[in-house]
């Protein structure tokens, strides 16, 4: 069994921690804050070691490599971790992946989280009441804002009490996940938080999202494409801010709340390339001199795309004093910068396995 370092930190469980927001919750806390972290990580194509290098030396820091659907491993990991917080990250998240193929959707995003619950609800019950009492325990489920559906117009926000309606495969294993989670609260007691964020975006984001795709497909003078007429609206969270709202939430966060975070950041899709070929005109111009707009194609839309998400972020705001530090002007130059010094490190070795940058879930 592996011993506490400190009595008063916290031994936290990060399933998917070697994602794109799994990696930078985890670089967060080994290097902001004093706890010990455990990674449990399936290592899929969207897991990716490189992205926790900078703390991996680090003796707070720990890695399994399993999946969350094995009920044995998973078991045998809380018997000998004992995590007072787990943050449960993993899941399958691609929706243009769920509509290819939504199997790996069900099994990951629902049969996982229920794995995780009952390994969880285990080691709580078998915690003595002195223990309970003495030390914070919660089980924080990481969600979108994708459950809530489509605003069909352009004033209102989703709010902890908007009725779920999701559209793609990937948003409804996600509510049903988590619906499964309130329930162990509800019914067994289990102690928990939910948190529903919008998109995220940053550094390490594995390239078939919106704004990682873009950026490289320019710099290798690839089409950009745009789903539909890019008037989709999301409200974009820099991934940093993210993770530092996740950890307020399983440290401090009510048992059995749900917490909204969002970015104040709403932007139409269309705008959010053009500002990309602005940036990228600028710092890193085309060879020919044209901008990099001329590469624009509006390509068939996403079957089932919600036009426009927007979350209200009050509720984390005045109970946990989280705020986002970074404007997407900020936060986007910060990401094209990134990508541009590690064009041919991070983002080579990402390139080189299976995708190649290509339109899925047509
Ligand atoms: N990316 C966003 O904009 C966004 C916004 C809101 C919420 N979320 C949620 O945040 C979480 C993390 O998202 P992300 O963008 O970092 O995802 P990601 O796809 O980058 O990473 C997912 C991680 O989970 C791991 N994983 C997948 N299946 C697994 C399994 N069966 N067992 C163990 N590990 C497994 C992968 O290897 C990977 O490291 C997800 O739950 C997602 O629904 C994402």
């Amino acid at each position: 069994m592996l011993n506490s370092l400190d009595h008063n930190m916290n031994r936290i469980l990060i399933t998917g921690g070697a994602g794109f927001i799994g990696s930078a919750l985890s670089r967060y806390i080994i290097g902001e804050r004093k706890d010990e972290i455990l990674i449990v990580d399936k290592l899929t194509y969207a897991g990716n070691l490189e992205s926790l290098k900078s703390i991996s030396n680090d003796k707070r820091y720990k890695f399994e490599k399993a999946d969350i659907c094995d009920k044995k491993a998973i078991e045998d990991i809380f018997v000998d971790y004992k995590p007072n917080i787990v943050m449960h990250l993993a899941a399958e998240s691609h929706v243009d992946r769920s509509i290819d193929s939504p199997s790996d959707f069900i099994n990951t995003n629902i049969i996982g989280t229920y794995t995780l619950l009952e390994s969880f609800r285990k080691l709580y019950f078998n915690l003595s009441e002195e223990e309970r009492a003495t030390k914070r325990h919660i089980f924080h489920h990481v969600s979108t804002d994708e459950v809530y559906g489509d605003l069909d117009d352009d004033i209102s926000l989703f709010t902890e009490d908007t009725k779920y309606s999701p559209s793609s495969p990937y948003s409804a294993s996600k509510a049903s996940s988590d619906h499964i989670v309130r329930a162990w609260n509800r019914t067994f007691k289990v102690p928990i938080v939910v948190t529903n964020c919008s998109n995220n975006y940053g550094p390490y984001h594995f390239p078939e999202k919106l704004i990682p795709l873009i950026i490289l497909s320019a710099l290798n003078g690839k089409d950009l494409p745009i789903y539909g007429a890019g008037d989709q609206i999301r409200d974009w969270l820099y991934v940093d801010d993210h993770a530092r709202a996740l950890y307020k939430v399983a440290v401090d966060g009510r048992v059995g709340e749900t917490y909204n975070i969002g970015g104040h950041n709403e932007k139409k899709n269309i705008d959010v390339v053009h500002k990309i070929c602005e940036i990228l005109d600028e710092i890193k111009k085309r060879v020919d001199g044209k901008s990099y707009k001329e590469q624009i194609i509006f390509v068939k839309d996403r079957p089932g795309h919600d036009r426009r998400y927007a979350i209200d972020a009050s509720k984390i705001h005045k109970e946990l004093n989280w705020l986002p530090e970074e404007t997407f002007e900020t936060g986007i130059l910060k990401t094209i910068e990134w990508y541009l010094a590690n064009k041919d490190s991070w983002c080579k070795n990402i390139l080189d396995g299976s995708y190649k940058l290509e339109r899925l879930g047509i």
